[in-house]
């Protein structure tokens, strides 16, 4: 049987309301589509949790800047559905860009707390546009819970924070990253690896975990981090740092747990891996 897709807020809403009226609990699994296992991960996680799930499919403009890769991301929905089908997925939301951000849409979201720095220092529009689609998403759906992979784990925390502000009703989840085997984090824009590029992008994951392993003095590690990374074979590192894991902020003595993560680049493409340290 081909799974419901509804391209407006209107028919998704109608069906969440429909569910709702049944006394279903209803999940939401935002994605900007080009699926893969960790994507399906999600719809798995978030299954045990609820009766009935939405995958949202939208890549949105909003997150990408002017000189990003938002005409060339990669896109296949015919694949994505398919992938979708294998699922507990119920329905898919793939609403247009006009859909999203009528014609005179003019809101902006100023963020502060765990969006400040790292993902922000390197694309200052980033979390506004997630904030923005996000938000949205939920108020549309009005779904009972959300998720998101911790491979973005900042956006996550941003997500976690915008909801506890607004007083959204809404319960975020968290799911693992899902690796390769060689420990290289799965993300839609792993398609722009070449050949050549892919064995080092391979590496991102065993520097992260010594950083995140490092008896050394915080400073000492990242040091040594961003060094094995270039030595590895990165044209360049935005940043490889420990953190708290809560606020993001540099770890002090409140700090209750701590994550490595680090952001680097391959020519044009930018991986990010993190994980709970020491
Ligand atoms: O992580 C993503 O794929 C996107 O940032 C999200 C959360 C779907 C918002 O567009």
């Amino acid at each position: 049987m081909r799974l419901p897709v509804h391209n407006t807020i209107a028919d998704m809403r109608a069906q969440v309301a429909a569910w709702k009226a049944d006394g279903l609990r209803v999940g939401l699994v935002p994605t900007m589509g080009a699926l893969h296992a960790g994507h399906l991960s999600l719809v798995a996680e978030i299954a045990a949790r609820c009766d009935r799930i939405i995958t949202s499919i939208f890549v949105n403009p909003a997150q990408f800047a002017a000189h990003e890769d938002l005409s060339t991301y990669p896109r296949d929905e015919a694949a994505d559905l398919e992938a979708l089908e294998t699922t507990k997925t119920d329905c898919v939301f793939t609403p247009s860009a006009e859909e999203m951000y009528p014609s005179g849409f003019t809101p902006d979201v100023l963020l502060q707390g765990p969006a400040l720095g790292l993902e922000s220092d390197n694309r200052p529009h980033f979390f506004g546009g997630v904030a923005l689609v996000v938000g949205k998403l939920l108020t549309h759906s009005q779904t009972d819970m959300a998720i998101f992979g911790e491979k973005d784990y900042q956006q996550l925390l941003v997500i976690r924070h915008m909801v506890r502000d607004l007083d959204l009703p809404v319960k975020i989840l968290s799911a693992p990253i899902i690796r390769e085997t060689d420990g290289l984090a799965m993300s839609s824009r792993n398609v722009y690896l070449s050949d050549e590029q892919r064995p080092i992008a391979g590496k991102l994951n065993q520097i992260l975990e010594t950083l995140a392993d490092s008896p050394a003095p915080p400073a000492q590690a990242e040091a040594q981090a961003c060094e094995a990374l270039l030595a590895g074979g990165f044209t360049s590192v935005d940043y490889a740092t420990i953190r708290d894991a809560d606020t993001l902020a540099v770890p002090d003595e409140t700090t209750k747990e701590r994550r490595a993560l680090i952001a680097a680049r391959l020519g044009s493409v930018r991986l990010l891996d993190n994980m709970a340290a020491r």
